[in-house]
């Protein structure tokens, strides 16, 4: 379902990234978010871009998101960035949310790196509201590169957040090993940011023996293998016995389309985890962010939209 929203603001958030206020025209509620969620933008140029809300959850009436402006990206942030102006109307997604804050947890720890803070100061604003204990970690590459500055300044966060910025001081850099060190066993991580800064978390704090349960992330952007040394598959849809050849080159998704069978997707890039597939027989080759290697070794789900397969033939639930 997507929505028509009015950009009532834009406004320069830090070197390179633009802030949006999108409400409804008619000033309306918006449809309920979480923290962590995230919705679709559809943007001039036919692209469809998820970016996180990272306003308070509280706020019924607008969405926020920034967006950090990529020259060597897929062109979605150049076209928000140089052709959505305030005023315009534009289509959205309603809200889904696959970073969620754990409910039952009684301590979260949240590392940002660098425009991951979009999710993570949804989080924050969440646990200052609710009174819930955390800490904040929000690494950058400069102040200037650093945003909601201000609005991190409030008391709410003040004493919770602590900047780290890579042209500083060392007296302020980001001692990831001692911060992991320090969390109680009852303390939940999350992490958003570059995908080499979440791979060092990530890595550090399972070393440390973190289980898998208290560690949430979201890679929002995607490093799918190339096709170089693909080959070909065959993939049946076990509600109609139907077969359909998966060239090297070719998605699953994209295969299956020629074919008239259509499954959803949104970041055609295995980081969403709309497409997510189950798998009745044959052995997934995944090449997804989004499952957890716990979950890709059993191989009951893959992502259709990047993943290919090690056997000859995979049996899908479609
Ligand atoms: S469409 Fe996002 S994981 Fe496949």
């Amino acid at each position: 379902m997507t929505l028509t929203v009015e950009v009532v603001r834009k406004w320069d958030e830090a070197h390179g990234i633009c802030g949006f206020e999108l409400r409804r025209p008619d000033r309306g509620p918006l449809p309920a978010f979480s923290a962590g969620a995230h919705i679709d933008v559809h943007l001039p140029g036919g692209f469809v871009r998820q970016y996180s809300l990272c306003g308070s959850p509280s706020c019924q009436d607008r969405y926020e998101i920034a967006v950090l402006r990529d020259v060597q990206g897929r062109g979605g942030s150049m076209a928000i960035h140089d052709d959505v102006r305030q005023g315009d109307l534009i289509r959205i997604g309603t809200p889904r949310n696959l970073f969620p804050l754990d409910a039952e947890a009684q301590r979260h720890l949240l590392l940002a790196g660098g425009i991951g803070v979009t999710p993570i100061l949804s989080m924050a604003e969440h646990l200052a509201a609710a009174g819930t204990p955390f800490e904040m970690h929000y690494c950058t590459r400069s102040s200037e590169r650093t945003a909601f500055v201000e609005r991190l300044a409030d008391p709410a966060f003040r004493e919770r957040v602590q900047f780290h910025f890579d042209d500083a001081g060392a007296d302020q850099a980001f001692d990831l090993a001692a911060v992991l060190a320090a969390a109680t066993a009852q303390t939940h991580l999350y992490v958003c940011g570059p995908r080499g800064f979440m791979e060092a978390v990530l890595a550090e704090a399972r070393a440390q023996g973190w289980a898998e349960h208290r560690l949430h992330y979201e890679f929002f952007s995607a490093l799918v293998q190339e096709a170089g040394t693909d080959t070909a598959f065959e993939v049946r849809i076990a509600s109609s016995g139907a077969s359909v050849e998966v060239p090297p080159g070719c998605t699953v998704i994209a295969a299956l389309a020629r074919h008239g069978v259509e499954v959803l997707t949104s970041c055609e890039q295995g980081v969403c985890g709309t497409c997510m597939t189950r798998v009745l027989e044959g052995q997934p080759d995944h090449r997804d962010s989004y499952l957890t290697d716990e979950e890709k070794a059993a191989g009951e789900y893959f992502m259709p939209c990047c993943s290919r397969a090690r056997s000859p033939v995979l049996i899908l639930d479609l």
